[in-house]
């Protein structure tokens, strides 16, 4: 698909197909991941590959919504905090951009296997530590179901170019 068509198609999906990812289609949304660029290279971000049949019951404490279970895979990035830059002079962390962009390499790279995905920060931060096992560094930043689309896009207009840019 052409890479503009990919950034048109994709919406967020809020409802799965129970039909299973092909391992070759889950093989390479994570290799796209480990091609995410991140601060200085660090890389300090781990993918959780979730099988939805198995743990059910823990994804629904995390993100209580039937659609998030629809799908046979739900994915999650996590990062390590210790791992990440940290900008010296004002100490901003950017753990959650390099995860952010990892994710945006995972949903795109899906959406262009024409499965569907939905960008989830809205869900039990302490929940999802649990289910996870995580240690102490790691904190989860988004999940994303990935799965079939069984549901439109729901209409999101966006504002026009003359509103968001500036040239200066
Ligand atoms: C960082 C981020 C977090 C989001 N978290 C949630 C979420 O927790 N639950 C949800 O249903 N949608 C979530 N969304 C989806 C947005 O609501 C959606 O992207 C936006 O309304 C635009 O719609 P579209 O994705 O269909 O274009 C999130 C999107 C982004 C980018």
């Amino acid at each position: 698909m052409e890479f503009f068509d990919v950034i048109e198609k994709r919406y967020s999906v809020r409802g799965y197909k129970r039909d299973e990812v092909e391992k070759e289609k889950v093989d390479k949304i994570l290799k796209a991941a480990t091609l995410a660029p991140t601060g200085v290279n660090y890389q300090g971000f781990k993918v959780f590959v979730i099988d939805t049949k198995k743990n059910k019951e823990g994804l629904k404490k995390i993100y209580n919504q039937d659609w998030f279970v629809e799908a046979p895979i739900v994915l999650c990035v996590v990062v390590d905090k210790s791992k990440t830059w940290t900008r010296p002079w004002d100490a901003k962390n950017i753990s959650d951009i390099d995860a952010t962009i990892v994710m945006d390499h995972i949903i795109l790279t899906a959406t262009d296997l024409d499965l569907g995905t939905c960008y989830i920060a809205a869900f039990k931060k302490y929940e999802a530590i649990k289910f996870l096992n995580l240690s102490e560094e790691y904190e989860p930043v988004l999940f994303t179901p990935i799965g079939y689309p069984d549901a439109d896009r729901s209409y999101r207009p966006r504002k026009p170019i003359d509103e968001i840019v500036e040239y200066i």
